[in-house]
């Protein structure tokens, strides 16, 4: 897509990355109109195959730039909803961004903006809400920000589905006994559901929001590694080390005394509740590591 000026689409999505592959089968599947991004011009490597790379324009926001590059903005279409995917860091970006998009955009519609962040913003051992208290570190200050625009920002879980599979994870984050005692709850959402959860925000906006975005349930990383423990086992030593999690897991529900898995939520430390954004959108979500063979179909 050369230039879209003057044109006019349901969304735009800004950093049309992993999360567009979902995206753009959402959005066609709605017939939303829409357009992408990506800071090349060219399909993002994790997309390719998945989608017709023929809505992609080039778009690179610089943070730092004094003066931004107008004809940049203007080459973009005119939104109803524009989802920002990438992370803006610190006070002053959002405004830049947001605010020479309107400039080049003045007209009859008002554009609502999504920002994608992270839940990692919210720590501590305890049940968070969206309400929650956060740390004020540079992501949640930009997300502030144009959340006094009156954006919304949706702080997303571990994003899976297609390649990214969480059973390929504990050979990464718990290659010993050591660090696996130390894992507790794993929260998830599938780019299926974020993609549904934009569809349903561009229906239904929420302005001034941040909402926590996870499939609802809480994972003990544990009771799922047990599950995978066979498969992981096959795939050899970590580091030179024998990762012998069935053993590993066994020794430690011992230790700890535990009755079974998966463990009571008062044993897996930070606890995330997302209810309440489903609820404000109107939908649930679809996927989640209990529909397995389904997420099979979605990689084949
Ligand atoms: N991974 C997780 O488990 C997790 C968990 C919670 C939240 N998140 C958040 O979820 C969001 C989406 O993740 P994702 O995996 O879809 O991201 P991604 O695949 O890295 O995609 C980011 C997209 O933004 C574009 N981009 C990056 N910087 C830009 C800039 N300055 N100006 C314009 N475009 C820019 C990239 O362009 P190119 O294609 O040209 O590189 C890419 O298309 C991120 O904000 C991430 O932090 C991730």
């Amino acid at each position: 897509m050369s230039s879209a000026s003057g044109s006019l689409v349901d969304v735009l999505v800004l950093g049309a990355g992993w999360t567009s592959k979902f995206l753009v089968q959402q959005l066609e599947q709605e017939k939303l109109s829409y357009a992408l991004t990506t800071t090349s011009g060219n399909i993002h490597k994790t997309c390719e195959g998945r989608y017709d790379s023929s809505k992609i324009m080039k778009f690179w926001f610089d943070p730092e730039a004094e003066t931004q590059d107008e004809q940049q903005y203007a080459q973009l279409p005119t939104a109803h909803t524009a989802i920002v995917t990438f992370a803006l860091y610190g006070s002053g970006k959002v405004q830049k961004l947001v605010e020479m998009y309107s400039k080049t955009h003045a007209g009859h519609v008002l554009t609502n903006w999504i920002q994608f962040g992270s839940s990692g913003i919210y720590r501590g051992d305890y049940c968070h809400n969206h309400e929650s208290a956060y740390e004020n570190i540079p992501r949640a200050v930009a997300e502030d920000e144009l959340l006094a625009m009156g954006g919304t920002v949706l702080n997303l879980s571990g994003l899976w589905g297609d390649e990214r599979l969480p059973k390929n994870w504990p050979r990464r984050i718990a290659k010993s006994k050591e660090q696996l005692k130390s894992k507790g709850a794993l929260h998830l959402i599938h780019g299926e559901d974020i993609a549904r959860a934009c569809v349903a925000l561009h229906r239904r906006f929420s302005p001034g929001n941040r909402w926590l975005v996870t499939d609802r349930h809480v994972y003990d990383w544990w009771d799922l590694i047990d599950g995978w423990a066979e498969e992981l086992e096959k795939e050899g030593d970590i580091e030179g080390v024998k990762p012998d999690y069935k053993a590993w897991i066994d020794e430690l529900i011992t230790e700890q005394n535990l009755l079974a898995l998966p463990r009571d939520l008062s044993k897996l430390g930070r606890i995330l509740d997302s209810n309440k954004f489903w609820k404000e959108v109107g939908i649930l979500p679809r996927r989640s590591l209990k529909r397995q063979l389904k997420d099979d179909d979605w990689s084949s």
